[in-house]
């Protein structure tokens, strides 16, 4: 549900899982049918042994990066549902206390979602799109593996709706890919890889995070880069 450019996540919630406010963009039905709209191939795509697997391993390692942001009893955005055990580990970490809003622009991945944090009453999915701000701000907002699957303009959309989506003094944080350093054993493999099924990634090879968003002095971008510089952290913390 949009009211004037804005989401409001407890209405959106209200929604079934079978209807969009928002039909499913072009990027997402032509380039990750396979991966994220198929009932065939979601369910053992989403599975945790999968995602370590495309990570090359370092799924445990970036999800605790992650978590390593939030504090108990706070109020998080998750921007897109992701494979794996990500959604429960931030689930347990805003604890009983705080509430974590899992948002996805696709049913099939929403009831995904869902079925992954049943019984975390905490815990609420619903669909929503990333690139328009939420109606309420967040403690914390973060946003894994999104940005390297939308094309440019996109990514300027989400960076600049998921700041405007967090509280003065809370923070955005990104985990994605980054361009591995010169000799990183698996560069060329990510390149051909990138190539051939994810054309919109290596625009994080060109560009920092932090270029997406507009100029803004009450915005600190902290960035560290993980495993060769294959994958980055970017913080965005709002003044
Ligand atoms: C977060 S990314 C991928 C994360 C990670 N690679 C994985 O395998 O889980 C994938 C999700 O983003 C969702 N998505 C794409 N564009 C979106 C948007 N504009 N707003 C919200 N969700 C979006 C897709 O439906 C998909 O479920």
């Amino acid at each position: 549900m949009t009211f004037f450019g804005k989401q409001d996540g407890d209405v959106a919630g209200a929604q079934s899982c079978t209807q969009t406010s928002t039909p499913l963009p072009a990027y997402l039905r032509d380039t990750y049918t396979w991966a994220y709209l198929n009932p065939k191939t979601v369910p053992w795509l989403s599975s945790a042994p999968v995602v370590a697997a495309i990570l090359w391993g370092n799924a445990t390692r970036l999800i605790r990066e992650t978590v390593k942001e939030i504090e108990p009893g706070s109020k998080v955005l998750q921007a897109a549902a992701v494979y794996g055990r990500f959604s429960t580990k931030l689930a347990q970490a805003v604890g009983d206390n705080g509430r974590l809003d899992v948002i996805d622009i696709a049913p099939i991945q929403v009831e995904t979602a869902r079925k992954r944090v049943a019984g975390m009453t905490q815990a609420h999915v619903m669909i929503g799109d990333a690139s328009v701000a939420r109606s309420t701000p967040y403690d914390t907002v973060v946003c894994f593996f999104l940005l390297h699957e939308v094309p440019e303009e996109m990514k300027k959309k989400i960076v600049t709706a998921l700041l405007d989506s967090t509280r003065p003094g809370g923070k955005l944080v990104f985990v994605d890919y980054h361009k591995p350093m010169q000799f990183h054993p698996l560069k060329p493999v990510m390149s051909k890889i990138f190539d051939w099924l994810e054309p919109f990634a290596k625009g994080l090879w060109d560009k920092e995070i932090q270029a997406y968003a507009p100029q803004n002095d009450d915005v600190i971008w902290t960035k560290e880069t993980l495993f060769g510089g294959m994958y980055q952290k970017v913080v965005a913390k709002r003044l």
